[in-house]
């Protein structure tokens, strides 16, 4: 889901909403562990949840659906990223989702980690993942 981006200084807040309510989206019925995530870009917030599959390898994580959304729409380039989760202590993202927002930001990535009653955890991609394996080295 695309929608326009918040104005500057409301949008870390306006990111954990849309990744809130992507949450509400969540097709979980096998873990029941409801995921959201929206990512800024080029103007913009995209948004995704987590997606399962009877065959349980195939499940797409909230971050690399919102990634997705995010690059199928043009964007190159993301500038923040918020990920919800229904456990009081805020989730990160997994290790596959790290290396695919590095593909799209440099370490310096904001990212927002939302816990159920609201307790926030700001952090960066650098720091999630540090020394990630990127296009540089190829
Ligand atoms: N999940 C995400 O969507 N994002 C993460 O960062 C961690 C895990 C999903 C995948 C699966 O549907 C469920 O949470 C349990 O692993």
């Amino acid at each position: 889901m695309t929608a326009r981006a918040p104005r500057r200084g409301s949008a870390d807040a306006a990111l954990a909403r849309a990744a809130r309510a992507a949450r509400k989206r969540a097709y979980a019925p096998y873990s029941r562990f409801r995921v959201g995530a929206a990512v800024r870009a080029g103007g913009a917030v995209h948004s995704g949840c987590n997606i399962e599959n009877a065959s349980y390898g195939l499940t797409v994580c909230a971050e690399r659906v919102a990634v997705a959304a995010a690059v199928a729409a043009g964007a190159r380039r993301i500038e923040a990223v918020a990920v919800a989760s229904g456990t009081d202590e805020p989730t990160p993202p997994c290790g596959m989702c790290l290396q695919t927002l590095a593909e799209f930001a440099g370490p310096e990535l904001p990212v927002r980690l939302v816990g159920a009653r609201g307790g926030t955890l700001d952090t960066t991609l650098g720091e999630l993942l540090p020394r990630a394996f990127t296009k540089r080295f190829l």
